[in-house]
């Protein structure tokens, strides 16, 4: 039973029941996910005042400017997730291949594989607005005492145990999903303790907000074209509100709680879109998707896609199920 004001500790013990697998191994991950993003929040409220803003002198595999932040964030995820008994292997937006992770013993008896983006819209650090952190849980595939591997990571999204973001905003959350609904916990900073402040999240079905960077519009296909057009008309309802901060998780936190849409569609100069399958459009899709939402690329159901890679780019339409409905008609007939 949820109530606002409990902490997620007890949130976590109260729930574990709904958890399918093991209840304790579920408390176990969360509570190290909650912590590292403790840590993180605590060095993102410092940028400005200490040496942690700007590039990290680095490219990344995704072939971004790497930025301080960016590796701060990798290494606390990881090095929580590790040496807690749960974790078998994590893979990053920020790391070329999987990390393996033996457990205490070498003995690989860890059962769940995390996959994170550290942190999501690092171009925003510099500029003091919002960024993020997104995860996702899968059971892993192969036999309990061997090495992880590769099929562990590419699992479709509709397997994922678990999926949460953490939005650095002007308060922090974290807001995550086991399948069973979508609970929001707000950071007491004073305390060091997260408090349930938005129980039972929906996906408004219908919304006015619609959120595209639009100066890649010339690059998009025609259909995207005459949906963005349509949102502009001035009809019943429309035009719509645009706003794009550049951080999924914050936009589409934003769209969650007000309702709205999130595109990052194809293009003629990117087929696939730029955002990445298995660190934010699975996780995010799961977590759209239990609020009530929907999340496609277009022809799609975002976690019914099988992953061929670890880093693996799609297209991404998400959010209120009626505006998705209609933007996929649109795509549909002109993709
Ligand atoms: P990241 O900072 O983790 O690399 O992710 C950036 C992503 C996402 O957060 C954001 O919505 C999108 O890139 C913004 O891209 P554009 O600047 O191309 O709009
Ligand atoms: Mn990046
Ligand atoms: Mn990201
Ligand atoms: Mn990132």
């Amino acid at each position: 039973m949820a109530r606002i004001n409990q902490t997620l500790g007890e949130f976590i013990i109260e729930n574990q029941s709904e958890f399918q697998y093991s209840s304790g191994e579920l408390s176990r991950l969360i509570n190290s996910i909650r912590l590292a993003a403790k840590a993180v929040n605590h060095e993102v409220n410092k940028a400005g005042l200490v040496d942690i803003t700007g590039s990290a002198g680095e490219i990344n595999t995704q072939g971004e400017d790497q930025q301080k932040l960016d590796v701060f964030a990798n290494d606390t995820f990881i090095r929580t997730l590790t040496n807690r008994e749960i974790v078998c292997g994590i893979a990053s937006e920020e790391n070329d291949d999987f990390i393996t992770i033996q457990g205490s013993n070498n003995d690989h008896k860890n059962k769940y594989v995390v996959l994170i983006d550290p942190l999501d819209g690092s171009s925003n650090i510099d500029v003091n607005v919002s960024v993020g952190t997104i995860f996702s849980v899968y059971r892993r595939v192969t036999p309990v005492g061997t090495p992880v591997q590769l099929k562990d990571f590419l699992q479709p999204g509709n397997l994922q145990v678990a999926a949460g973001y953490i939005v650095y905003g002007t308060s922090t959350m974290l807001v995550y999903t086991t399948g069973h609904g979508v609970n929001g916990f707000t950071l007491n900073p004073a305390l060091g303790t997260y408090y349930l402040s938005h129980p039972n999240m929906q996906f408004p079905e219908d919304g006015n907000i619609y959120s595209v960077n639009e100066g890649n519009y010339i690059h998009f296909p025609k259909g995207i074209k005459n949906y963005i057009k349509y949102c502009q008309e001035e009809e019943g309802d429309r035009p719509y509100t645009s706003r794009y901060i550049g951080s999924l998780v914050s936009d589409i936190h934003r769209n969650m709680i007000k309702g709205g849409i999130y595109m990052y569609p194809k293009s003629s100069k990117a087929n696939n879109g730029k955002l990445r399958l298995l660190y934010e459009c699975n996780p995010m899709a799961f977590i759209v998707e239990q609020a009530g939402g929907r999340a496609i690329n277009g022809d799609t159901r975002i976690m019914d896609l099988q992953p061929t890679e670890l880093h693996q780019r799609v297209p991404f339409i998400c959010g209120s199920k009626n505006m998705v409905d209609t933007a996929e008609e649109f795509y549909r007939a002109d993709p």
